[in-house]
């Protein structure tokens, strides 16, 4: 402290240093004993930058309460929601091990990330953010092959993590231990379904790309956001923690799987083509995706296989009105507000589903055909002045007449 300093001034008040009882010197600038005083109050007052949260511990929920959680969001699946819940609660209880044992256990629990297959609309997405979302983790979600039509074949591992980083406000501490969801993985297949058609063609490089961040490896992720940042900055991530999953629809899969198993099983499945259907599709094995164009080493690294069953009318008609946020409570919530009471008689959800049911986009063609019968309720609804209760049946649904309306009078309804 008492060596002579080589910097004759504060660099903030500009005093010399003999006019100061102290000057901390460091990085080749100074400060005196007075301004640390003055600036002392001003720190306190600075808004606090929000805190990374490195977390010391993490409190891994138990599989039953993950599937509860799951079940709350999303009909039917149950096979793959138990699956995600044991797969989840152990990658989990990996990183609080490692969290807790930084210098390694005995046991070192391996990584397992997920390979989530399913037609489109049966829940892939919603099961990846609902974990998301139980676990309390930063998320991501990428469409593997837009990725590599935007950047021309050339995807960088970097940008999915860049996602991911985004969306855990630039922690790393926190990305770190995020669930990064990979769609259409299936798309980048190099064969496709054991025809002699070739599959994408940058599929098995970018498999290969994948494969790096998958197994776990340190990233440095060039971050340019002038808002945040004044400069780009380069924040490093180690991927070893963060869960991936991955998930396509596999169009033909069932095919492969039943060609492996041979006729045998099919006689005694025949009694139902639906349950034979998913009862083949649930047995998938890695030599299935290997089959359908997906590299060992990619599929190696994708241990646990959570299959999803295309959705039935009667989980079609469940999603409507089971989940959280089903779509009927959300307009029945939307006309409340508007003093409207809304009704869908059960055959008209029936309807629904059965006319969702035609167009094999499961869960996901719900939503069109609802918007389109409350068009008219919703322009209409905050023109009201009474109090009215407005009746989807299923000729409605049919189209045949529009919704039916009842205003309420005094006494009842006219
Ligand atoms: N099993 C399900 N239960 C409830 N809603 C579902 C289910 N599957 C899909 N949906 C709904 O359908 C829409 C599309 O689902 P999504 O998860 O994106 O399908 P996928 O990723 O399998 O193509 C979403 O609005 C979702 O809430
Ligand atoms: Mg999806």
């Amino acid at each position: 402290m008492n060596e002579p300093s080589p910097i004759a001034n504060c660099n903030f008040c500009g005093k010399p240093a003999t006019e100061v009882t102290g000057l901390l010197t460091g990085n080749g600038a100074a400060i005196c004993n007075d301004c640390v005083t003055r600036y002392q109050a001003t720190l306190a007052q600075l808004p606090r930058v929000p805190a990374p949260r490195p977390r010391e511990q993490f409190v891994v929920p138990r599989p039953a309460e993950i599937k509860q959680h799951l079940d709350l969001y999303c009909v039917g699946q149950e096979q793959a929601k138990k699956t995600l819940a044991v797969a989840v609660h152990n990658h989990y209880k990996r990183v609080q091990q490692i969290l807790q044992h930084p210098e390694g256990d005995d046991v070192q629990i391996e990584k397992s990330n997920i390979l989530m297959t399913g037609p489109t609309g049966s829940g892939k997405t919603l099961l990846a953010r609902t974990l998301a979302k139980v676990l309390d983790v930063p998320f991501a979600m990428v469409d593997v092959t837009m990725l590599a039509e935007e950047m021309g074949g050339q995807v960088d591992a970097e940008m999915i993590l860049l996602r991911l980083l985004q969306n855990a406000d630039y922690q790393p501490e926190a990305a770190r231990h995020g669930i990064v969801y990979i769609d259409e993985i299936d798309k980048i297949a190099h064969q496709m379904a054991g025809s002699d058609i070739t599959g994408n063609r940058y599929g098995k490089r970018l498999q290969q790309t994948l494969l790096k961040i998958i197994e776990g490896t340190v990233c440095r992720i060039t971050v340019q956001d002038e808002e945040r940042f004044p400069k780009p900055q380069v924040i490093r991530l180690d991927t070893s923690e963060i869960l991936f999953i991955c998930g396509g629809a596999f169009v033909g899969l069932e095919k492969i799987i039943q060609r492996r198993l041979g006729r045998s099983t099919l006689a005694h499945t025949q009694k139902n083509a639906i349950a034979a259907r998913d009862e083949i599709l649930l047995r998938v094995e890695p030599e299935d995706l290997l089959q359908f164009g997906l590299i060992p080493e990619f599929v190696g690294r994708l241990p646990v296989i959570a299959t999803l069953l295309p959705l039935d009318e009667n989980q079609l008609v469940a999603a409507l009105t089971e989940p959280k946020n089903a779509l009927v409570k959300q307009y029945v919530k939307l006309l409340a507000m508007e003093g409207v009471e809304l009704e869908f008689t059960p055959d008209a959800l029936r309807e629904l589903a059965s006319q969702a049911l035609l167009k094999e986009t499961g869960a996901r063609a719900l939503r069109g055909l609802v918007e389109r019968i409350m068009l008219d309720v919703m322009y209409e609804a905050p023109e009201s002045t009474n109090p009215v209760h407005v009746k989807i049946t299923r000729p409605v649904v049919e189209g045949k007449i529009k919704p039916v309306v009842q205003h309420h009078y005094w006494g009842g309804t006219s």
